[in-house]
This record gives structure tokens, sequence and C-alpha cells, in this order.
């Protein structure tokens, strides 16, 4: 059976398909059967522009040959073993790797298969860490309204998205919730980062007279809020944070599943800001997107309290995934660190930065265009003076690109940009030519 006549043979109805309105997509699929650089190939031979990096994952490019090699050579040469009390080289290998690119202080990682699984280790370790010494009281999580953490409870119930939670009752008890730092009416079409809203912070300090600080175990933001629309941290904004979790023992946590691995034109977003965490969850641009992996990089701190708390024998945290560390994820996160490292992909997604922000700002005044928002290759383009005329916007504009063969994301009333970090000026002239034009005829 060819894709179009599997199309017809009513072939949609047994996968249900995650985060999708599964009965329009099932009504008009858009369906890709392959990948290469910056391009998607679908079903019908159209040809896309990947302006997302598949969904902020792809930093390298699609289809990168070293990275395919390693998973099939791999494949080939052990395909699993267990990491419960078992061990194959390449995650070694790959910690020992990673580890050297990440900021200093932050020297142990523990593997999970996704950034969902990554944001609920990071909490897990965050309690277990106040436990083992003798803090165990340390069980409240602070997150912030607009942070998106994933889908498992943990993660969920630290995030501040309401429609992503309205169907799931209660979840953790103990989560509180920062404001986010979106502030249009002083920072709208900020250049970067926004200058106004360093104190936005302190609003963690005053939630400290609800929630005493000795029963809160961890802050978690995303440095950057990706998913809901790149909320860009005010100037000193991340610093404050740092200083606060710092004064009352508070461990605090990035969020870095899509500012990790040089999305902002570092290695991390803790680079970027120059602000260091206690933990660092990571996963997407890991792997390339090539194979699911996520996982959490922890300060010598943490991992020395539990390691020198724990009786002789015992283990020392009680968590862990059937494929933590599998082999053909880690082989491919060990290629994907070369390519990234032995191509220059991060200093190239600096140097191109200025041009695509000068074209990102560039469709400030275009009709509908409300705020634009920037840092490293990601860009939001908020739409509408009302979140509905927005959205609807934003969809149109998406329609017109996917025939223009340029694929952009429209999250709620924001066009969302965060193509792989290899994109070329030309590559960036096609992308916002699209959108101009989308954006006129919408
Ligand atoms: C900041 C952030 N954290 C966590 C996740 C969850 O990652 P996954 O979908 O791999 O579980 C995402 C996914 O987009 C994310 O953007």
């Amino acid at each position: 059976m060819d894709t179009q006549q599997q199309l017809n043979a009513n072939w949609l109805e047994a996968y249900w398909m995650p985060f999708t309105a599964n009965r329009s997509f099932k009504k008009a699929p858009q369906i890709v059967t392959g990948a290469k650089g910056m391009y998607y190939h679908m079903n019908d031979g159209h040809k896309l522009l990947d302006g997302i990096a598949g969904l902020w994952c792809v930093n390298a490019g699609h289809g990168h040959p070293k990275i395919v090699e390693a998973i099939q050579k791999q494949a080939a040469q052990l395909d699993f073993a267990s990491s419960f009390g078992f061990g194959h080289p390449l995650a070694f290998e790959y910690a020992n790797r990673l580890t050297s690119i990440t900021p200093e202080g932050l020297d142990h990682v523990f593997f999970t298969n996704s950034g969902s699984e990554a944001t609920d280790t990071a909490l897990k370790l965050a309690l277990a860490y106040h436990h083992a010494r003798g803090e165990g009281q340390r069980q409240r999580i602070i997150g912030r309204q607009r942070g998106y953490h994933g889908v498992g409870f943990g993660g969920l119930s630290a995030a501040g998205m309401g429609p992503h939670k309205k169907q799931f009752g209660m979840l953790l008890p103990g989560a509180a919730h920062m404001p986010h730092t979106h502030d249009p009416a002083r920072n709208a079409f900020s250049l970067g980062q926004p200058t106004h809203g360093a104190e936005i912070a302190d609003a963690l300090e005053q939630m400290f007279q609800t929630y005493d600080p000795s029963t809160v175990a961890a802050v978690i933001v995303e440095p950057v809020a990706g998913s809901t629309g790149v909320l860009v941290p005010p100037v000193g904004y991340l610093e404050r944070l740092r200083e606060i979790c710092t004064r009352y023992g508070i461990l605090l946590i990035f969020d870095e599943v899509v500012t990790g691995f040089g999305r902002l034109g570092h290695p991390f977003a803790a680079d970027r800001f120059n602000v260091t965490p206690d933990l660092i969850a990571i996963a997407k641009g890991m792997t390339n997107g090539a194979v699911p992996m996520g996982g959490v990089i922890t300060s010598g701190q943490i991992h020395e309290a539990l390691m020198g708390n724990a009786a002789q024998g015992a283990v020392e945290f009680s968590h862990g995934y059937t494929y933590s560390g599998h082999p053909l994820a880690s082989a491919a996160a060990l290629a994907t660190l070369d390519v990234y490292l032995e191509e220059g992909i991060f200093a190239h997604a600096a140097s191109i930065e200025p041009l695509w922000q000068e074209r990102v700002h560039a469709l400030t005044g275009l009709p509908g265009v409300v705020d634009i928002r920037n840092l490293g290759l990601l860009a939001g383009i908020e739409l509408g003076t009302d979140v509905a005329s927005g959205k609807a916007m934003a969809k149109k504009v998406y329609d017109y690109c996917f025939e223009q063969g340029v694929l952009i994301r429209p999250v709620a009333n924001t066009i969302v940009l965060s193509p792989p970090l290899v994109i070329s000026e030309q590559e960036i002239d096609t992308l916002f030519s699209a959108i101009t034009a989308g954006l006129k005829a919408a």
C-alpha cells in the first residue's frame, strides 16, 4: 500500500495522536515521509523548510550522516542492556563527555528518555536531596505561570498552563506558582532580553509569607519559556531568582529542554545568562531528536548528599527507567555532541543571531503583529488584539507558509520559530519572506 492508499483506507483511525486535534487532523492529514538537512519531505511530494527544528530538537539539521551511522552501528553492536546494576560503556562515555561542557560544578548526569521524565526526575532529586540531609519537610515545589515542564504529574504540577491541567484533577498538592515575566506594556518589541522586570523575581520572596521557605524544596523555571510563546527573561531576573534561592537553601532547577544544546548560541542557557542553577533538565537537542533521550545534570553537592547519606550497598536514589542510558540513545548523543563541537554549530547559532533578530523585528508594523520576542535562534511573533483573533490569524499564516513550503508553529496567538541551528542566511530569508507574505495575506 502506498501512503495515499493508506490515507484513503481508514488507516488513520487507530493511532491516537498526542497533543493533536485528532478529528481535525484526520480530515486533512499532513504526513511527512522523510527529512534531510533543513527540509521535510511530505507524502505528496511537497517540500518544507523546517522553521521549528522538528519540535525544538533537530539542532544539527535532519538526518546528519554521522548521527545516522552511529545509531546504525550501535544497533548492530549492542541493542539493549539494562542500566539497573549493570552497565555499558557508551552511557559512561557520554556522561563524561557531556559533563565536560556543562557549567562548572554541574558534574553528574542522570539519564531519562524525555523532557517530561527529566523534569520529574529533577523534582524527585530535589526532594531526595533535602530528605538525605534531614530536611525532609522541604516538599513544596514552586513553578511559574506560563511554564511548561512536560506532561508527567510532577512537571505538570509545576507548570503554569491551565488548559493542560484541567482534565487531570488536583495533581501534586505541594505546587505553587510565581508570576510569569511577560510584560507587553513595558517590554513589547524588545530586542533580545527586555530591560524591565528584574523585580518580578521578588514575587518568590513574597510567596514565603504564605509558604514558609523552610518548606520549599525547589524552584523550577525555563530560562526562556518556550511553549507558551517564547518569553525572554528580563535583564537581571534570573540572577535575582538565583540569589533568593541561595539565600533560603532552595534548589534552583533550570528546565533547559528547549534552551540546552546551542539554542541560545551557548551549550546551555546557564552559560548565556551566566547564572548557574543546581540542576538542569535536558532532552531534545541531546540526540538531535534522533533517538528519545533526556537527563538531569546535577551539582556535585546534590550527588554527594545522596551518595554520602545512604548505607553501604543501598540504592542511593530509588528512581530510573528501563531505557535510562539506552545504548542507541547514548550512541546518538555522543555523535550529536561530536557534530555540535566539530562543526561549530553553537558558534554558528551565535554568529547568525544578529541577522535573525533583524529579520524577525522587520515584521514590526505588519498587520496584526502586537509583539515580537527573540533570543538566540528563538522567536515569538504575537498576533491579534485578543487571543481568539490572534489564534485565527496564526493558523492562517501557518497555512499560507505551509503552502509556500515553509513550516512554522502556531501556539495559540503566537507564531513560534526555532529553526535548526545550522540555518543559513538564505534560509532565514526564505523563512521570513514567507511569514511576511503570510501576515499580509492573513
Ligand atoms: C521546557 C520543556 N520541558 C519539558 C518538555 C517535555 O519534553 P518531552 O515532550 O520530551 O517529554 C518540553 C517539551 O516541549 C519543554 O519544552
